[in-house]
């Protein structure tokens, strides 16, 4: 094997290709309860991929906190040749994962979650992502795990290792001057709340939110830490409402922040879109502020806008996607989906990293799916980046054939869209 870092940047391949040789040591650091030189030079290194300044006292002790609780996986993978200037003990690459659950509509399936994928600009393009990816993917899969998960900065990296997004979200600002008004009289009751009082309250709706959504990702720690912003390092003035339902049980939690300028959402969510609605009625009644933004609508459906009086006072400035999935055993993935209606398809699916590649026949009677593997025709050929979208059911099988993620007849691809259609498409209020 030739040298690691090569001072030649390897050529651009085709997308779809996973190159595994002639790679470096992936090492994994250990959590422990004392803050480490090692862990401190891993966060360095992690803000530093991210070109953001490096982390505070404050911002170390609150990240330490977290991978304690969500018992992280640290990976790095060290230079080889010595780093002069202080970064002798700086990974030039980073990598962290921790177990989570993923909600088929039938289980809370065990799922690998990752973050922090960074590479030092001085060390990129030679494959240190690659083998820090294939040697985590390779562990979840050995532990048994359906899924692995991510939330990605950049859509270009994670589809060659069969992640394809199955959520998105919206940014949407609300002008609550005197054009705010909602067409239906208040339900429950509102009421403002001091933020860190309400942290067990929002974990307990999560998780019977987790429980109950399709495709629902669980939560980090960080939702449920300190009012500390890590991407700005500082300290964050977080405020709070909860919303009873008519029979005096909570059914919406909010965390905002007042701004200069605006009033905005870190964290919305409901047992109902009602629930969430009431909430942002309560906010849109504060004096002071025209504008409220909630930068990430979890539901990209989300009925608000037909909930106002005049519809336009919501403005959805963008959308985009938040959750990318890795399917990592399609006969268990494809069997515990909840599915809408009864039906059979052959489905064929080629995956970079070949464990998946086969074909499987899945049959759906009474909503619940039997997965065996056949050798019949396929009605549809997909890629493993193209069976997540088919899978969550924000994307059908015609679709992504047009867009060149899925090969089949036009009744093939029909009759794989029926059986894979989803009348709620999944909604995830994750983001890590
Ligand atoms: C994204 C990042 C981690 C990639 O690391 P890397 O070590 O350069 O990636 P690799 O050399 O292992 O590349 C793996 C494959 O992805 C491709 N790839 C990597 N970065 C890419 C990019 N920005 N756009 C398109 N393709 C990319 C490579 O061409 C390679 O494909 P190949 O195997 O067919 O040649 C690195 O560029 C980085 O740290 N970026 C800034 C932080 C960031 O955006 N992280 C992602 C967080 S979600």
């Amino acid at each position: 094997m030739g040298p690691i870092y090569s001072t030649e940047h390897r050529p651009a391949h085709a997308p779809g290709t996973v190159r595994l040789e002639g790679m470096p040591e992936v090492q994994t650091i250990p959590v422990t309860t004392e803050l480490t030189p090692e862990l401190r030079t891993y966060a360095e290194s992690m803000r530093d991929g991210f070109f953001e300044s490096p982390p505070t006292e404050k911002g170390l002790e609150v990240w330490h906190s977290y991978l304690l609780a969500d018992g992280t996986r640290l990976r790095r993978i060290m230079s080889e040749e010595e780093r002069p200037f202080g970064l002798k003990d700086h990974p030039v690459a980073t990598f962290a994962s921790w177990d989570g659950t993923i909600n088929t509509g039938t289980e809370l399936a065990p799922t690998n979650f990752i973050t922090d994928v960074t590479v030092q600009a001085s060390h990129r393009r030679r494959g240190l992502m690659n083998r820090l990816m294939t040697t985590d993917l390779t562990e979840a899969r050995e532990r048994g795990d359906v899924f692995a998960v991510l939330t990605a900065t950049d859509a270009r990296i994670y589809g060659r290792f069969g992640f394809g997004v199955t959520a998105t979200a919206r940014r949407i600002e609300i002008n609550t001057g005197s054009r705010f008004q909602l067409r239906t009289e208040p339900t429950g009751r509102a009421v403002f709340a001091e933020a860190a009082s309400i942290t067990g309250l929002r974990r307990e709706l999560f998780e019977k939110f987790h429980a109950s959504q399709f495709l629902s990702v669980g939560r980090a720690a960080h939702y449920w830490g300190s009012k500390f912003d890590w991407s700005t390092q500082k300290p964050r003035d977080e405020r709070a409402a909860v919303h009873f339902a008519e029979d005096g049980t909570p059914d919406a939690t909010m965390v905002f922040e007042v701004m200069e300028d605006h009033i905005q959402i870190i964290d919305l969510l409901g047992l109902t879109s009602r629930a969430e609605i009431e909430l942002l009625r309560l906010i849109g009644q504060a004096e002071g502020h025209e504008k409220v933004v909630w930068p990430r609508c979890h539901d990209p459906r989300h009925p608000l806008p037909w909930a106002m009086v005049d519809s336009r006072v919501v403005q959805t400035i963008k959308e985009f996607d938040t959750i990318w999935i890795r399917i990592l055993d399609v006969e268990r993935a494809l069997s515990s989906r909840a599915y809408d209606v009864d039906g059979e398809a052959v489905l064929a699916v080629t995956d970079t990293l070949d464990w998946c590649t086969g074909t499987y026949r899945v049959q759906v009677s009474g909503g619940r799916a039997t997965v065996t593997r056949t050798d019949a025709d396929p009605d549809a050929v997909l890629s493993m980046e193209g069976l997540s979208p088919l899978y969550s059911g924000i994307q059908d099988a015609a679709g992504l054939a047009a867009a060149g993620h899925a090969e089949g007849s036009q009744e093939g691809l029909a009759k794989v869209s029926r059986l894979f259609g989803k009348a709620q498409p999944p909604v995830a209020a994750s983001i890590f």
